[in-house]
């Protein structure tokens, strides 16, 4: 029994081990984490459980027989976060390059499934050269695999990925249908063909990292949800997003104990929208004053800036945020903002996650770039999300609301649940000055015939009440108790069932 058991201690150690000390040096000296120390990072400590420690390989060709490194270049298996269960895929770049074999996407198919069975989130940390060129094909039928998963998850589990190192060719895919991407600055990079191919083809010449890395994907293509400085820090702001999320589509999200009186009243919010209706003020001042602790996790916070989206807690419990941002071309509905919200508020939807809409928008952005981009498909995407949302859907209006993007904006007219209004609120189809120059153009050489015409028309739609009148909103609040009145309105909706006509699925303009 001796030997026996000292066997296993011996391969175990071997496969913790990865590559070898001198590869795992190599993996240190440039600035990453091994793939076992991302994932003692990444749970509660000593929940990790892990499978397949001894699946090898079985290809033959090229020499791979005398190659079979235990575990094959992925470490899986689950854990907890807080205490709530999560599956866990770490590639190790330390074994043949993280290069994905038959039995290594098996191994993480076999966690995609389990998570699915057992409704619990999917966490891959992805650190890999790709394809296993030794295996040709039966390392593309691996990767097929895996999307399949991907596509059969989403949407029924929570789906994260952390790119903490090469991500290239097909295999940003498997990431790319994920809900979330998290990348590290200066080590992680993702695209479709690297910087070599993208010279002979189209003689551009570009690094890696400003082809793909992190900066690139949060801030230019939006493909990647959040950039970090080091592997430690992506880690532990991905504990922290799963803590807001429920661990499948049919459980809620977690209820965290908050410290923070329902009540707080904050006089602060009466004096936040400026006199001059061109001028901006701060909207994430106005999330973090009615957050539970002022705590908001902001998602694509790099990418366009115009809108604002993330998770909040109010009475502990998590609620997405959808915000236009006055500070960033005032706010205005643009093709990027609108795809940023409409994939969250399809994310909110998908997982049970009540909507906070705060709305400042003075419409949608003209121009030639925005119409030829497809402003009309891109725009309809968000509208159609919102008005696909069942979730409980709670909507604050602050200053304007004009034209089609007040319609958009989770309005009452596409099922907002309840709808508030500031006082400071405007809801018209234009602001004043547009409405004269096209209702009175005949009077405008006149500036006091135009001036009178803008008052009259300020006179009547620069206010909340008209909509009120008609019940589009349903009160006009004071600012300073929107923390009372948003945890009053999401409690009295944790009851709300809504259903959806039969379809296969819908045809969100894409
Ligand atoms: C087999 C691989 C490998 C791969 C790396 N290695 N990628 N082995 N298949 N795809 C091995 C290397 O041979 C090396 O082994 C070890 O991993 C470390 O690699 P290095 O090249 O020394 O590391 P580094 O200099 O950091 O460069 C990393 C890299 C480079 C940029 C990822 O290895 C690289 O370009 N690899 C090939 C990438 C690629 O073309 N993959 C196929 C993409 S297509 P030794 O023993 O020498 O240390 C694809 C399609 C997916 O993935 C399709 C899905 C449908």
């Amino acid at each position: 029994m001796t030997d026996i058991l000292k066997e296993l201690g011996d391969r175990r150690a071997a496969a913790q081990l990865g590559g070898g000390q001198a590869r795992i040096d190599a993996q240190h000296g440039k600035g990453k984490l091994t793939a076992r120390e991302r994932v003692e990072l990444l749970l509660d400590e000593g929940s990790f459980e892990e499978f397949d420690t001894f699946v090898t390989h079985r290809c033959t060709d090229f020499g791979m027989e005398n190659v079979k490194p235990a575990g094959d270049g992925v470490i899986t298996g689950w854990g907890t976060i807080n205490g709530r269960q999560v599956y866990v895929f770490s590639q190790d770049f330390t074994v043949l390059g993280g290069s994905v074999s038959a039995t290594h996407a098996a191994k993480i198919c076999k966690i995609m499934d389990m998570a699915m069975q057992n409704g619990a989130p999917v966490i891959g940390i992805n650190d890999s050269g790709g394809a296993r060129i030794q295996e040709g094909v039966d390392s593309l039928a691996g990767y097929g695999e895996v999307f399949q998963r991907n596509i059969m998850a989403s949407g029924v589990v929570p789906q994260i990925s952390l790119i903490m190192g090469p991500c290239a060719g097909g295999a940003v895919y498997s990431p790319a249908m994920t809900d979330f991407i998290f990348m590290v600055k200066d080590s992680s990079y993702m695209f479709v063909t690297g910087p070599d191919v993208v010279k002979t083809v189209t003689n551009e010449q570009v690094t890696a990292e400003e082809l793909g890395g992190a900066t690139t994907h949060t801030r230019k293509s939006s493909v990647a949800d959040g950039a970090f400085e080091n592997d430690v820090e992506a880690l532990a702001e991905c504990r922290r997003l799963v803590d807001f999320l429920p661990l499948n589509n049919r459980s809620k999200p977690p209820v965290r104990p908050f410290f923070d009186d329902v009540d707080r009243v904050e006089s602060s919010l009466d004096t936040l929208i400026p006199d001059n209706p061109n001028q901006p003020y701060d909207m994430k001042e106005l999330i973090h004053k009615i957050a539970d602790e002022g705590d908001f996790y902001e998602i694509q916070a790099d990418f366009a800036g115009n809108i604002l989206t993330g998770f909040i807690r109010l009475e502990g419990q998590t609620v997405g945020v959808v915000a236009n941002q006055p500070m960033v071309l005032a706010g205005v509905l643009d093709i990027d903002s609108a795809r940023k919200a409409a994939r969250f508020v399809r994310f909110c939807d998908a997982f049970e996650i009540p909507i906070l809409s705060l709305v400042d928008v003075p419409g949608f952005l003209p121009g030639t770039t925005q119409e030829y981009n497809g402003v009309i498909k891109h725009g309809a995407k968000l509208l159609f999300a919102y008005g696909e949302a069942t979730v409980p859907k709670v909507t604050v209006i602050t200053r304007k609301a004009y034209g089609g993007a007040y319609v958009v904006m989770s309005s009452k007219h596409m099922r907002g649940d309840i709808n508030y209004a500031w006082p400071t609120s405007e809801i018209a189809v234009m602001g004043a000055k547009g409405a004269t120059e096209i209702l009175h153009r005949k009077d405008l050489g006149d500036p006091e015939k135009t001036a009178a015409h803008t008052k009259d028309y300020e006179d009547r739609f620069a206010n909340p009440f008209v909509a009120a009148e008609r019940g589009f909103v349903d009160e006009v609040i004071m600012p300073q108790s929107t923390r009372k009145r948003l945890c009053r309105a999401f409690a009295g909706l944790r009851g709300k069932q809504q259903q959806m006509p039969w379809k296969k699925h819908d045809n969100i303009p894409l």
